[in-house]
């Protein structure tokens, strides 16, 4: 059975085609003002991605912000729940998930089989999302990467006090200003960012394991300040599974089962 997980997020497109419960392609995009269309065009490309060009999935389950826009669809899911399934197919152990998205930032305790148990969300503020950092990374004109080779190399974080986007913009300028080093200066934002989904697993409780998903689990600098704070390392994934895909992932999941039923 071929089955697909749509996860069409604020600021990104994501589909996972599993085979037999095993992932046989998947494709990340942009997200634009047209989610119909990024919905066909990622399914598409995953399904080519898996060597299935011209067939078709059994059955679809559409997730994330746009989840109601995937015109082919046979359900959609709350990303939440596909957060959890997602990070139980991967590794059955985890029991707290740190989604770190385009727009939202979530904290969420699961049970073994990936079934909500609490969480908490960060959805009406950029601070402790990727949203924060693209505007960092605007204000200090540089590209993502570019800030992780600065952090690599820094030996200490800048005193960043502001979780704010716009006051944050601020006292970068200031920094930049007095002469402090870039890396030293992109060391304290991913801090920042970090104080903010940190508190947000507080408050639900970090249990181990611990997996950090969505687009920003791809900064190493990122988790490394998280896990400091935290007090918990996040596992470390599998070098074929990007922690982007794990929200269609579970959407995938929930199609299995609802294809097999
Ligand atoms: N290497 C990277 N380092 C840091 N951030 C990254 C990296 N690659 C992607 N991102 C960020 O990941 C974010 C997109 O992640 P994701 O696809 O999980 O979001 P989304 O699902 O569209 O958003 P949401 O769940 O909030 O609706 C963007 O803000 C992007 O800048
Ligand atoms: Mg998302």
């Amino acid at each position: 059975m071929i089955v697909a997980g749509i996860d069409i997020g604020s600021t990104a497109c994501k589909a996972v085609i599993l085979v037999k419960d095993t992932i046989a392609g998947y494709a990340i995009g942009p997200a634009t003002t047209n989610p119909a269309k990024n919905a066909s065009d990622i399914y598409e490309q995953a399904l080519k991605n898996a060597g299935l060009s011209n067939k078709a999935a059994d059955y679809v389950v559409g997730t994330g912000y746009g989840r109601a826009k995937v015109p082919f669809a046979d359900e959609n899911v709350s990303e939440l729940t596909c957060h959890g399934r997602g990070s139980a197919f991967v590794n059955p152990a985890i029991r707290t998930v740190l989604d770190i998205g385009g727009q939202d930032t979530k904290s969420i305790r699961i049970d073994d089989e990936g079934f909500l148990v609490d969480y908490a969300m960060n959805d009406k503020c950029a601070a402790g999302t990727g949203r924060f950092l693209e505007a960092m990374a605007r204000t200090l004109g540089l590209t993502l990467t570019q800030m992780e080779e600065h952090s690599a190399n820094a030996s200490h974080a800048a005193v960043i006090t502001s979780m704010c986007s716009v006051f944050a913009e601020s006292e970068v300028i200031n920094l930049i200003n007095d002469g402090v080093e870039i890396g030293q200066i992109v060391r304290g934002l991913h801090e920042a960012m970090v104080g903010r989904v940190a508190a947000l697993a507080r408050r639900v409780g970090v249990e181990e394991q611990v997996i950090v998903t969505g687009g920003v689990a791809k900064s190493s600098s990122v988790l490394n300040a998280l896990a400091a704070k935290i007090g918990v390392t996040p596992i470390t994934l599998p070098k074929d599974i990007d922690p982007q895909i794990i929200g269609a992932l579970g959407a995938a999941v929930c199609a299995s089962e609802k294809g097999s039923s």
